[in-house]
């Protein structure tokens, strides 16, 4: 994971860099750095530290002035978070300073075949790639010591590269993680994600994998790596400050669950004209003539993919299969004959994702990428894309982009035949459902009177129990209370063994045909002490139930059943003073394996 951002131009660079990071803390931060030219001494000082970008803004507010540097922000892979193993690394000479997001599998070998006898001072895969260059540089032009150290790596790498002896320039490298260049009159800004050029460069160019860039004040030329120039396409940026900003919430995942009912809007302008879908045809067709789906996926966006295959089958009669993608990647289940591929992927840069594109790719399956990146690896790399416009979430906990991948799927698996219902007019509904219960939500007292154990259980069936999935990994991942999502069925087959005095068991009922069956359930854990928690919507409704939500279209009814248990992770996080937007151990865009 980790984030990196580089600046090189006639601005300074520390205030872009530190800017850059921050918005970049999501993708990692248990540690942070940056190295900026010293004109005076002439070197690249370096500061780094464990501890959040805050820590290096304090530890470096009293740096020259510089109009070249790279930072990190990082998720440690290799070694133990210390201030040894942060970024930035350097060579043995420190001729080279170097950050890097990704992983180099080979380093163990390289390390004993080409620097036996170098000092380093981390135990990083990283600080290789730097002792590398310099050992080729001996010999070597610096391009080429570069060029010839990147043909060496396996794994993945998106690389910022100073060179003491020349700083005036700025390297950069990149392959399987993000990276892209920012350009505006004031000069080039490289990162790992849109969010960090924004506000300092007026267009950017994503780097495609194994190319080599060299950037001065005013230029940038980019290479593949038998460097042969290669002419970049540059688009304009259309994010802006206010995209990326918290506004007037205390935390970026209480705005993204907020946005919603606005997401669920911009989905229905960007898709509709007038009442006819804008889904590409050939996509469409590609869809109709494939025998069965496989949604691939991780996380959120997986269970996202579970409501998908819940819509496919029902909509178009085609038989869905939902995988997790770190399993699908090396256990490819028996395929049928016409597969057609969905990832689906927020970030749009899961490197599980990426080895079941790569894997596909080479069989020639059609693969359609469902991302909030239009300019993502696996939408650049898929046969389709289709953009789930959620807007920047920043938060590391998956809310509005979990609800706008649905909103994709549901009107996806409606084009594709001639579905008799109007998903314009239901997903309409469903905004103005989840408007009104947000409207009036009293979840903050649910949560101090029923939340007062380590452990909970989500329990519900079919569509709800995915959902339960859902809130059980959103409750767990940031307020650390250990959680299940159960079918609430399966609960008498062992697991209510684990019920006792207390323990908070939250029901999610939208489904009238099986609404009793669940509230069974119900009485089971009851009469053993559970402490309950009812979540219903309003066709489902009793006397004894508790969040009572607007009911809607029924295939749909994931999509509002999910945000009161959003808002019940929320407060539960809130109330044990975590960090809500960086959950520990975690980090956004999950781009290692
Ligand atoms: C949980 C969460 C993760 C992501 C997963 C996949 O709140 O956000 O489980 O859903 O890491 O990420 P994407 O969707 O970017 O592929």
């Amino acid at each position: 994971m980790c984030g990196i951002v580089g600046f090189i131009g006639n601005k300074n660079a520390k205030d872009i860099i530190l800017n850059g990071l921050t918005k970049l803390e999501y993708r990692g931060y248990d540690s942070a750095g940056m190295s900026l030219y010293n004109t005076r001494y002439q070197i690249f000082d370096i500061y780094k530290d464990v501890g959040r970008v805050q820590h290096l803004i304090d530890s470096a507010k009293n740096s020259a002035l510089s109009n070249i540097g790279i930072g990190h922000t990082r998720w440690a892979t290799h070694g133990k978070v210390n201030k040894e193993n942060s970024h930035p690394h350097y060579s043995q000479s420190r001729r080279f300073i170097i950050v890097h997001n990704g992983v180099i599998e080979n380093y163990q070998a390289l390390k004993s075949q080409y620097l036996k006898y170098s000092n380093f001072t981390s135990d990083t895969d990283t600080e290789v790639i730097a002792q590398l260059i310099e050992t080729f540089s001996e010999t070597l032009h610096v391009d080429n010591a570069i060029l010839t150290t990147l043909k060496l790596l396996k794994g993945s790498y998106a690389l910022l590269i100073l060179d003491s002896q020349d700083p005036e320039k700025v390297y950069a490298a990149k392959y399987k993680s993000p990276l892209l260049i920012g350009k505006s009159d004031e000069g080039i800004t490289i990162a790992s994600d849109l969010m960090a050029l924004v506000g300092y460069s007026d267009t950017y160019y994503p780097l495609e994998d194994k190319t080599f860039v060299v950037a001065s004040r005013d230029d940038v030329r980019v290479f593949n790596l038998n460097h042969e120039l290669i002419q970049p396409n540059f688009k304009k940026i259309e994010l802006d400050h206010a995209d990326t900003e918290k506004g007037v919430y205390a935390h970026y995942m209480l705005k993204e669950i907020n946005e919603q009912p606005a997401v669920v809007r911009r989905i229905l302008t960007n898709y509709y004209d007038t009442e006819t879908s804008r889904i590409p045809k050939s996509l469409i067709s590609a869809i109709q003539q494939s025998d069965r789906i496989y949604i691939l996926a991780a996380g959120t966006s997986m269970h996202a993919g579970l409501i998908g295959k819940n819509l496919f089958e029902k909509i178009t009669n085609i038989p869905t299969e939902v995988h997790i993608a770190s399993e699908f990647a090396y256990q490819r289940p028996l395929l049928s004959k016409s597969p057609f591929f969905i990832l689906v992927s927020q970030s749009g840069e899961t490197a599980d994702l990426r080895a079941c594109l790569v894997e596909l790719k080479t069989s020639n399956y059609q693969i359609l990428t469902i991302t909030n990146v239009p300019s993502s690896t696996l939408a650049r790399e898929a046969t389709f894309a289709l953009e789930i416009h959620a807007g920047p979430e920043i938060a590391v906990a998956s809310t509005k982009a979990y609800i706008a991948q649905i909103a994709i799927l549901a009107l996806l698996a409606n084009s594709i035949t001639e579905s008799s219902i109007d998903m314009k007019k239901e997903l309409s509904i469903v905004a103005n459902a989840i408007e009104n219960f947000l409207a009036n939500e009293s979840i903050l007292t649910h949560v101090r009177n029923k939340l007062t154990k380590p452990n909970c259980f989500y329990i519900g069936r079919g569509l709800d129990y995915y959902t339960g999935l859902e809130a059980s990994l959103k409750l767990k991942e940031i307020s650390y209370i250990q959680t299940e999502g159960f079918a609430a069925g399966e609960l008498k087959h062992g697991t209510i063994a684990l019920i006792e005095e207390g323990t908070p068991v939250i029901a999610l009922i939208s489904d009238p045909k099986i609404n009793h069956n669940t509230r069974s359930n119900l009485n089971e854990v009851s009469a053993r002490g559970a402490n309950t928690l009812h979540i219903v919507t309003s066709n489902c409704e009793e006397p004894e139930d508790e969040i009572i939500l607007d009911t809607v279209h029924p295939l749909l009814t994931p999509m509002i059943m999910v945000v009161p248990t959003q808002l019940i992770s929320y407060y539960a996080a809130l109330e044990r003073s975590h960090d809500i937007d960086k959950p520990r151990n975690l980090a956004k865009s999950v781009t290692v394996e």
